[in-house]
């Protein structure tokens, strides 16, 4: 099976929660990838968003771990497995989402808009990031990209919203194959 044949079916056949929500992971995925295009970013940003927590898939599926992690990082799985693939800019953002929310919840009002399963994360990810992590951050070529995409996936968890089929995706994802 070739590799957007099983990333499809991966989609079509995981119907597990979003951790803390009431959406399945693929649905969460795929409302991203919408978010990004309503915002007319660029085809590179809506491959990541629609791929954003990949690794989640690959946690869940320990037949597919290639290396165990016991924090479980998803962003560094999902990259490790989806770089063999696909082009460096999808790959970026994806890599830095968790780092996008531990610079912006640096701010009090983002920080406690955030729920309680994602402050739990938060947590986990090594909590909010200090001012000199936040500066070098900021000077990443991919810093305003991984920010808009943390942005969509904190708004990609609505509930009964009609959305697209992760088939509809299939040629973005062909053509951002390396
Ligand atoms: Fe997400």
């Amino acid at each position: 099976m070739n590799i957007v044949n099983k990333i499809i079916s991966s989609y079509l056949n995981n119907r597990s929660l979003y951790i803390g929500e009431k959406i399945t992971m693929s649905e969460h995925m795929i409302q991203t990838a919408m978010l990004a295009e309503k915002a007319k970013c660029s085809t590179n940003l809506i491959c990541s968003c629609l791929l954003h927590d990949y690794g989640h898939f690959i946690l869940e599926n320990p037949d597919e771990l290639v290396n165990k992690m016991e924090d479980g990082k998803h962003e560094d799985i999902g990259c490790e497995f989806l770089e063999k693939y696909f082009i460096r800019e999808v790959l970026e953002p994806i890599k830095y989402h968790v780092k996008a929310k531990r610079y912006l919840a640096r701010e009090e009002k983002y920080y406690r808009l955030l729920s309680e399963a994602s402050k739990i994360s938060l947590k986990l990810q090594g909590g909010v990031m200090d001012k000199k992590e936040a500066e070098e951050f900021e000077n990443n070529e991919f810093f305003l990209d991984s920010i808009k995409l943390r942005k969509f996936d904190e708004s990609a968890k609505r509930l009964g919203l009609k959305i697209k089929t992760i088939h509809e995706y299939e040629k973005l994802l062909i053509s951002k194959l390396i």
